[in-house]
Parts: C-alpha cells; sequence; structure tokens
C-alpha cells in the first residue's frame, strides 16, 4: 500500500509517498480501508518543525480524518464493526490503509456525504466542545477567529444553530469573509487590518460574551478585552505559532479566560464527547450544519494540500483521496 512520510522538515516538498505492508491493528485499535481522508492546518506545522511545540520523531506521518470501511479489527474490539463505514482520527492517516484506535471510531450513516462524514471525528467536536468550554448560552455574542477554516467555519454555523444573538467572524481575506457570511456569520472582520478590535467593538459595543480564539498571540491579547463583563475567551489553537499573553489585571472586569483540546475532553468526560459526535452527525443529516469541501486532491498531491495551508488559502475542508 501507499502511504505518506517525511524525513526531514521542510516546505511541502518533503512529504514523499513510500510504499509500506498493510498495518495490522493492535489492542483496541482497527484498520480502516480509506474512502477519503480530511487533512488539518496542524500538520502543515508539524511539517515545518515550527517549535519544541511541534517536534515528530522522524520518519514522520501525517495525522488526519479519516472515513472508510473497517476492514480489521485488533483484540478487543467488537467485531461487529467489520464492513461498518467510519469515520475516525489516526496519527497515520494519509495512506490506502491506516490504523486508528476503535473507541473514537465514529459511525458514518448512510446518506451522510463524505466531507461532513471527515468532519466527525475532529472538527464538529472542537467547535461544539469549544462553545461548551466557553459556557456559551443562546442570545450571546460569539466572537470566531479564523472562522473561514475547518473548524471555523463549523462554529459559526453551531453558534448560530444553537441560537447565538451575533457571531462575528473574523478571517484574513476578502474571500474568506464572504465565505463566513456565507455560513451565517452576523459581522465578517479582516483582521489583517490594524483596527480589527474597533471594528469588533462597534459591532458589539456591550462587549462580546464568548471568543473561541484558535490564533494566540497578539489576536489572544486584544480579545481578551473584547471580552463583555462576565465574558470568557476560549484558547484552543496556537495558529500563529505564539502563546497570548493575558495580565491578570485584564481579567479583573470579571473576564474569564479557558481553554479546550479534544484530547482533554475524551480523557475527561469521554461520553461527552460521544453524544457531541452523534449530535452533529444528526445537524449534517438534517442539512442544519454543512461541511464545506474547498478542493478535492489525490493522495499524489498532498504537497498540493499542505502548501495551501502555509498560503492560508483553505475555506473550509481539504480532502484528499487514494
Ligand atoms: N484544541 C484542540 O483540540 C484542537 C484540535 C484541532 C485543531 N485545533 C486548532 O484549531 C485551529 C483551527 O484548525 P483548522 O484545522 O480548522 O485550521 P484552519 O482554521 O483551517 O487554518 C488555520 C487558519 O488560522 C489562521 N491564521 C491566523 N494566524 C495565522 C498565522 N500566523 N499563520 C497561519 N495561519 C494563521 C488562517 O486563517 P486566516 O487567513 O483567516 O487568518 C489559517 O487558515 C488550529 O489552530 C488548530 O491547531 C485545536
Amino acid at each position: 500500500m501507499r502511504r505518506v512520510r517525511y524525513h526531514s522538515y521542510g516546505g511541502p516538498e518533503v512529504l514523499r509517498i513510500e510504499e509500506a505492508e498493510v498495518p495490522e491493528p493492535g489492542t483496541g485499535e482497527l484498520r480502516l480501508r480509506t474512502e477519503v481522508i480530511g487533512a488539518n492546518f496542524i500538520d502543515s506545522r508539524f511539517r515545518q518543525g515550527l517549535g519544541a511545540q511541534y517536534g515528530r520523531p522522524m520518519p514522520a506521518a501525517l495525522t488526519g480524518d479519516v472515513v472508510g470501511t473497517v476492514e480489521a479489527v485488533g483484540p478487543g474490539v467488537d467485531t461487529g464493526l467489520l464492513g461498518q463505514r467510519v469515520a475516525v482520527l489516526s496519527e497515520d492517516a494519509f495512506a490506502d490503509h491506516v490504523i486508528a484506535d476503535a473507541q473514537w471510531a465514529a459511525p458514518v450513516p448512510d446518506g451522510l456525504d463524505d466531507g461532513a462524514a471527515s468532519m466527525l471525528p475532529l472538527a464538529t467536536p472542537v467547535a461544539l466542545g469549544t462553545l461548551r468550554a466557553g459556557r456559551f448560552t443562546a442570545g450571546e455574542t460569539v466572537l470566531v477567529h479564523a472562522a473561514a477554516g475547518g473548524i471555523g467555519h463549523l462554529a459559526v454555523q453551531l453558534a448560530k444553530l444553537l441560537g447565538a444573538g451575533k457571531v462575528i467572524a473574523t478571517a484574513g481575506s476578502p474571500a474568506k469573509l464572504e465565505f463566513a457570511r456565507a455560513h451565517g456569520a452576523d459581522v465578517a472582520i479582516d483582521y489583517t487590518q490594524g483596527d480589527w478590535a474597533d471594528q469588533v467593538r462597534a459591532a458589539a459595543p456591550d462587549g462580546v460574551d464568548v471568543v473561541l480564539d484558535s490564533i494566540g498571540g497578539d489576536t489572544t491579547t486584544l480579545s481578551v478585552d473584547l471580552l463583555a463583563p462576565y465574558g470568557r475567551l476560549v484558547a484552543y489553537g496556537l495558529a500563529s505559532g505564539t502563546p497570548g499573553e493575558v495580565s491578570a489585571r485584564a481579567l479583573y472586569a470579571l473576564r474569564t479566560v479557558t481553554g479546550f483540546s479534544l484530547t482533554a475532553w475524551r480523557a475527561a468526560r469521554p461520553e461527552e464527547v460521544t453524544a457531541a459526535v452523534a449530535k452533529a452527525t444528526g445537524y449534517f443529516l438534517d442539512g442544519s450544519l454543512r461541511a464545506t469541501v474547498h478542493t478535492r486532491l489525490n493522495l499524489t498531491e498532498v504537497a498540493k494540500a499542505h502548501q495551501l495551508f502555509d498560503e492560508r488559502a483553505q475555506l473550509g475542508r481539504v480532502l484528499l483521496t487514494p
């Protein structure tokens, strides 16, 4: 079978297709025949080896959200899964056959398209989990950064679906602003322009109740100052590469900064994660949530997918097929 590896950090060109034996699932694992692979921005950071937090043992594989059919199960895994169509996050996702943790394999019902299915393992539980971590309630104003991204465009829709009074989206180009509006954002702001925080203040004069922050750096620091009394910022990513700095004094105005990681949520409350995935599946099936696929590429074009991430050019989901 084919799989993707890189042997040194670098540009998209370090990604190579290699031949390998089809792997056998270990205890608690299953093997899928790949139908489609959802690529994630974070792997472009790993590939570039950007700082200690992104270090990978070489040769390194790419993670991703794989949709496929279960063709083998390891010890301790329900054999009833064999032949089922599932979606699951894999640490070695860019391959014709992949191994993954059976516990987190999400069932993919008939009628669910592959783009939506690819969002079940990671993006939808992250979008729902950040709103939950931010103790979001209906009627509140939500600020979603990187709103045209894979997770961002789902977060915009889910905030609206769950009754947000106003969703303010930020993104880095006019096309992304249009995309965020098309997914339900009430206000869209280009945060590559210096005055973005003032534009948020104009759109939410009483402050923002919940900020979903996947950027870090100055974006975090400035966003805390946009919070209404009792407002919450949820830090869940570092696209800028730098953690935001928040002074305790900035919190005196009844503000809270919290964090979210899917790994932490899975460990702390696995049943909530499973319920969130089931809820998202229902939203996709009834059409109240949609996953927009930016492009579909062949596995052999994996470098092109990473080039999109490096250029911040993706709107929604990037999919690869074997
Ligand atoms: N906590 C968790 O459990 C968890 C799980 C998965 C992913 N994440 C994080 O969630 C975030 C979103 O993931 P995603 O896969 O949906 O990615 P994405 O939003 O599709 O891509 C990242 C986006 O971040 C924005 N960005 C802002 N500053 C940037 C910078 N300095 N360099 C590059 N990009 C920058 C870009 O959009 P603009 O051009 O619009 O600025 C870029 O397209 C990522 O930070 C990821 O690490 C967290």
